[in-house]
């Protein structure tokens, strides 16, 4: 198959874990056959250094060329002065918005290997979890180009208030929902729905959308929590989550306390779509060949740019790895190659390589590594494994 590739290294540490992801990309494209051509383009605090602008329109029109994004991380401390609407951030927005991403999931599992990196006690951990075991393995769903992100903002004239809006229509709201839905159906088949709907006119609709798209989905257990008392219940019984819809900033802030739980926010990947992920195989034709055309997406690690770690070979490249995964899996429909890459990770996990952020837990041998090391491990294991 030939895969395009837009790849975006962005700020910080961005260019350093994407290269690694890039390098791991390239060998699997030669073990299974398959060509990733990479356009390689400027967004974020690179972009406003170069052409003053975080998305320049250059860069958004060379991504929709493209099957689909890899992007690192924009951002960082020398450009936080910069007014809003240039600041990097704006840039990500924008290609959220400009390439109509509005479902995005963030998946997070206790691996085995990292269960002493989460901060729970086991019996906490047990609680509530499918097998009664100290574990969890939740995905949130979380809407990516609409609510307050997106809506009104401004100051008054004298500057002494300001406001942002969180609006959303019952359009926006049903098909992050069905994309839920959808990826629920693959998993344990358990749906909440997160909002704040004792007090937010917005979270109201949520709630209106969700009942009626539950009665379509009469096999899939749905149930509703205010996002307080889910921010809690996650701390209190991860393990009883399966599958979290919610709106942009509730799924943006329980998308980084799920983060901890896992060890280290450096393990999570991301991906952004502009549909319903059919999932894993689903397209695939009868012979077993990749039959449908690749779906836009963007993949991407959940955490930051991460100033204080550049360049200093201390960043962990697993959550840009994993988001390539996850780019193998949902635009390209190539569900054992991205199998593949996730059994190479836990394979260099399992041999006791350890990034600085993922160290100290393993009760066994490690060998603590910098982001090429790791990145290497992984290489190895990929050209070493089944
Ligand atoms: C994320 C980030 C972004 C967001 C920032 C960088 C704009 O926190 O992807 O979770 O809030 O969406
Ligand atoms: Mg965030």
């Amino acid at each position: 198959m030939n895969c395009s590739v837009a790849v975006i290294p962005g700020d910080g540490i961005g260019p350093e874990v994407i290269g690694q992801a890039v390098e791991v990309l390239d060998a699997l494209g030669d073990k299974f056959g398959h060509v990733f051509h990479y356009a390689e383009l400027p967004a974020g605090g690179r972009a406003i250094d170069a052409a003053g602008t975080p998305l320049p329109p250059e860069t958004l029109e060379a991504v929709k060329q493209c099957h689909a994004l890899l992007l690192g991380a924009l951002g960082g401390p020398q450009w936080d002065g910069l007014p809003g609407h240039l600041r990097p951030e704006r840039g990500l927005l924008d290609l959220r918005s400009g390439l109509g991403v509005f479902v995005n999931l963030r998946p997070a599992a206790l691996l085995p290997q990292l269960a002493a990196a989460c901060p729970l006690k086991d019996e906490v951990l047990a609680a509530g979890s499918a097998d009664g075991k100290p574990g969890f393995d939740l995905l949130i769903v979380r809407e990516l180009t609409g609510g307050i992100y997106f809506g009104d903002r401004g100051r008054s004239e004298d500057g002494a208030s300001a406001f942002d809006t969180e609006r959303y229509s019952r359009l926006e709201i049903e098909r992050v929902l069905r994309a839920g839905y959808a990826a629920a159906a693959g998993r344990r088949k358990k749906l909440c729905v997160v909002d704040k709907a004792n007090v937010l006119e917005s979270s109201r609709l949520w709630r209106e959308a969700a009942a009626e798209i539950a009665k379509e989905h009469p096999d899939i257990e749905t149930s509703f929590l205010y996002v307080d008392n889910c921010a809690m219940q996650l701390i209190r019984a991860p393990g009883q989550f399966d599958v979290i819809v919610t709106s942009n900033m509730f799924g943006d802030i329980l998308s980084d306390e799920a983060s901890v739980l896992t060890g280290s926010i450096g393990m999570l990947p991301s991906a952004s779509l502009a549909g319903i992920p059919t999932g894993a195989g689903k397209r695939r034709g009868a012979g077993g060949s990749a039959g449908a055309e690749p779906v836009m997406g963007i993949y991407e690690p959940i955490h930051g740019s991460a100033p204080d770690l550049t360049g200093t070979d201390r960043a962990n490249p697993l959550a840009a790895i994993l988001s390539a995964a996850m780019m193998l899996r949902y635009s390209f429909d190539l569900e054992p190659e991205a199998a593949a890459l996730e059994a190479a990770v836990r394979a260099a996990l399992d041999a006791g390589f350890r990034t600085p952020d993922i160290a100290g837990h393993s009760g066994g041998p490690e060998q603590i590594v910098g982001t090429g090391e790791m990145g290497a491990a992984v290489l190895k294991a990929l050209e070493t494994g089944e």
